[in-house]
């Protein structure tokens, strides 16, 4: 199958550590030397390209931990690439994770709004910390506007020009997230994501988001989830006929897995449809869940 596969890792601060995410079965989160005795096999088995989260152990109001000097993921992206040096690593770049209300942006306390112009420098800051550590993508996911333009000029600016941008451009506000918020215990305080990510009867709003990332400077564009928007990945791909990734979700994972475990289908049949069917609709990345098993799966066939 020539299309590119793209792993989820989720790395917690400490050592031997592996955490069981109970709304994704076979999904953990790892502290980084995990991480790297994980990807030793999986690199073995053919994978070529990683998607880092950073689960930090304490949330601040801001979310500094995600920006600050020597960060938990730009640590691990150092020691992943000097391990590594051939796999490429995608950094997600957003404060939901990091931030106590669970949103994706900078909130003055008090209010209940994103702050624009703080939120694309603690972005901006965050994308350049992972790009000196040496990454090949940061992956901006809090669809906040003009973010590529931003981080595109700090990358530019700092030295690192090198460092591409995968935008999650068409990201909507979906259902399927629900259990990646178990990983990051990242659901919002108060207020609601539909404020920022995109209504999913929105397909017009989707492509203008495309365009707009594209004319930003971005270099791989996506469509978030998968199951529900082939119809945008086809979409997308015809009219700008630019590099694409699909994100196959947690919610998209969690179905599949538990309906294997139910007996309502043969997993390693099912993923290969699904990953046919995002093929066919015109990705040409996508990143999955299922890829740790596909590769297994694919290696012993
Ligand atoms: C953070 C982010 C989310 C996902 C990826 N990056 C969560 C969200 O927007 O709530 C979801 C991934 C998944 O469900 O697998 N901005």
């Amino acid at each position: 199958m020539f299309i590119k596969l793209i792993y989820p890792l989720f790395v917690v601060s400490g050592k031997n550590k592996a955490l069981p995410v109970h709304s994704m079965p076979g999904v953990f989160k790892l502290s980084l030397d995990r991480i790297i005795k994980q990807l030793d096999i999986l690199v073995k088995h053919g994978l070529e390209y990683i998607l880092l989260f950073g689960v930090p152990e304490i949330k601040h109001w801001h979310g500094n931990c995600a920006y600050q000097e020597n960060n938990l993921v730009a640590q691990s992206v150092k020691s992943i690439k000097n391990s590594f040096p051939n796999l490429k690593v995608i950094t997600d770049v957003c404060l939901c994770a990091y931030t106590s209300h669970g949103h994706c942006g900078v909130i003055h306390k008090g209010k209940k709004v994103i702050d624009h112009k703080l939120t694309l420098e603690a972005l901006s800051w965050m994308a350049l910390s992972h790009a000196r550590a040496g990454v090949d993508f940061v992956a901006p996911s809090a669809m906040v506007q003009r973010q590529v333009k931003a981080i595109r000029l700090a990358l530019d600016q700092g030295g690192c020009r090198k460092t591409k941008i995968m935008s999650y451009s068409a990201k909507f506000a979906s259902n399927f997230y629900g259990p990646f918020r178990e990983i990051a215990d990242s659901a919002p305080k108060f207020g609601s994501r539909r404020e920022y990510q995109l209504d999913y009867s929105d397909f017009k709003s989707a492509l203008d988001s495309v365009a707009r990332d594209i004319k930003e400077g971005g270099d791989v564009v996506m469509v978030k989830p998968s199951l529900g928007y082939l119809d945008i990945v086809r979409q997308v791909k015809d009219k700008f006929k630019f590099p694409l990734a699909v994100y196959n979700v947690s919610g998209e994972y969690t179905m599949i897995k538990k309906g294997a475990a139910l007996g309502f289908w043969e997993e390693k049949e099912i993923v290969s449809e699904l990953f046919t069917s995002f093929k066919r609709a015109g990705a040409d990345f996508i990143i999955s869940y299922h890829v740790k098993d596909f590769l297994g799966w694919r290696k012993n066939s």
